[in-house]
């Protein structure tokens, strides 16, 4: 099973520069829950971040990373090339050039939509709605917690 999660604001924003636009605790809470004890895979530039932020991977999740890299410190395991990812249950944590990689082939989508306006300037591509049924939505304040799951055709 491929999931993505991604937090994503109006006209699809998801990055100010290397950062996100905006700080919502409830969300990391959120990312926490659902990520917690499986396999996550994301881009350098996301590697990156994190190391930097907790100067380790994230924790208790098996990091996947894909990157040009032969190494990479604290257990995390590089990724090659797509076809190295293995077959098991792997939420999709970012960034831009991941996700943009992995819309296709994800079954589940994770996103917390913000409703209100941040700046930015990096975006999630374009969304086909009409291929994903809705399975959950809870509101909670300015945050939307959606899971949707695509349609079998
Ligand atoms: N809103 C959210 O939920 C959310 C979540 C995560 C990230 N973000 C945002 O996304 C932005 C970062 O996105 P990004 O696109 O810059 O970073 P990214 O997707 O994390 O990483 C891109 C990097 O991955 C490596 N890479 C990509 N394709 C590869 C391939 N085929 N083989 C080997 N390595 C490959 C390259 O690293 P090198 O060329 O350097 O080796 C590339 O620069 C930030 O603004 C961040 O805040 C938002």
């Amino acid at each position: 099973m491929l999931a993505i999660i991604v937090a994503i604001g109006p006209h699809n924003l998801i990055g100010k520069g290397n950062d996100l636009p905006w700080h919502y605790s409830e969300d990391l809470k959120y990312f926490k829950k659902v990520t917690m004890g499986k396999s996550v895979f994301m881009g350098y530039n996301t590697f990156l971040s994190i190391f930097g932020r907790l100067g380790k991977p994230l924790p208790n999740r098996k990091n996947y990373v894909l990157t040009y890299e032969e190494t990479l410190p604290g257990g995390a395991i590089p990724i090659h090339d797509l076809k190295e990812l293995p077959d098991e249950d792997i939420f999709v944590i970012g960034g831009k050039m991941i996700y943009e990689m992995m819309l296709p082939h994800a079954e589940y989508l994770y996103i917390t939509h913000i409703n209100k306006e941040y700046d930015g300037d990096v975006f999630f591509p374009e969304i086909p709605y009409e291929n994903y049924d809705l399975i959950s939505s809870e509101v909670s304040g300015d945050l939307n917690f959606c899971v949707y799951k695509k349609k079998t055709l």
